[in-house]
């Protein structure tokens, strides 16, 4: 028996929604596993160095979760998994790997928990349920999790919106980005966050797009991460004078991510901007032009 998933790319908190808002993006990795005599890896793409061939491996534990849980026995597997999706940049690597083992193995004994299960699984997994839950469901996602239930709910992205990212060469782990964070915030940047989520949300799910920029700003979590990737206080700032409909750090970053509208024919000028904005600051970065997923 075989189960195989394409399982896409993710980019979370949009700005202000901070372990809420996800979105798929049209980058993917593909997982496959197969019942096995004993357990062996195939791991291709520039992006699986370093991955074990273990079975500390995330997808073989991941797998091996879906299995107890439904009460069913497949000790040994044999794993591919192809990714075009850059490891610690934003882009919910992880959270991709996460999603692809927990549907194909739960494809290869029959399907028998339910998205929402996984959904639950893979936000314990991964601490927070925003990159997961895109993985999961596609399009745009606005999450809560109260640390055993997930839920979200599914905004279809407006037909004219596109996606540009700018991937530093360097890496950024989720957990030094998040060591970065103040334990308390005031209320005052609480309500900002709060008035600027709901607003983004309401913008998005009824394809207001004027109102993105001023509605992505954010309190809770960029302008402490800023310090950790130069280049950005200028990019959020100035984006949109270059074509961007909005602009965010992606996830925990590196990577930064700008909305653009597909009827508007900035996409040359704004990856000119991007690109050289890092480099400026001695970063080499590169842009790929990627869609809602
Ligand atoms: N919401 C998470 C964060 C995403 O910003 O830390 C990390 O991938």
């Amino acid at each position: 028996k075989t189960a195989r998933v394409r399982v896409p790319a993710s980019t979370a908190n949009l700005g202000p929604g901070f372990d809420t808002l996800g979105m798929a993006l049209s980058l993917y990795a593909w997982i496959e596993l197969k019942e096995a005599e004993q357990t062996a890896f195939h791991l291709y793409g520039d992006e699986m160095n370093g991955v074990p061939r273990d079975k500390t491996n995330l997808i073989f534990k991941v797998a091996q979760m879906v299995f107890r849980e439904a009460g069913v026995a497949v000790p040994e597997l044999d794993i591919s998994m192809y990714s075009d999706i850059p490891l610690t940049r934003g882009l919910g690597s992880s959270a991709s790997a996460i999603i692809g083992a927990l549907v194909a193995a739960n494809t290869l004994i029959g399907s028998p928990l339910s998205d929402s299960k996984l959904f639950d699984m893979a936000s314990a997994i991964e601490k927070h349920p925003d990159n997961v839950g895109a993985s999961l469901f596609g399009g745009i996602i606005t999450a809560v999790w109260d640390g055993r239930h997930a839920k979200h709910l599914r905004i279809e992205p407006d037909a004219n919106l596109e996606v540009t990212v700018v991937i530093p060469e360097f890496q950024l782990s989720t957990s030094k980005a998040r060591e970065v964070l103040p334990e308390r915030v005031s209320l005052q940047d609480a309500v900002y966050n709060v008035s600027h989520a709901s607003m983004l949300v309401a913008a998005l799910a009824s394809g207001r797009t004027e109102l993105i920029a001023e509605a992505m700003s954010d309190r809770l979590h960029q302008p402490y991460r800023a310090a950790l990737v130069p280049g950005m206080t200028e990019i959020l700032q100035n984006a949109h004078h270059h074509g961007a409909l909005g602009v965010a750090l992606s996830g925990a970053g590196p990577t930064l991510l700008a909305l653009t509208d597909r009827r508007e024919n900035r996409k040359a000028e704004l990856e000119q901007y991007l690109t050289d904005t890092m480099s400026k600051q001695g970063i080499n970065a590169f842009v790929l032009k990627l869609r809602p997923e």
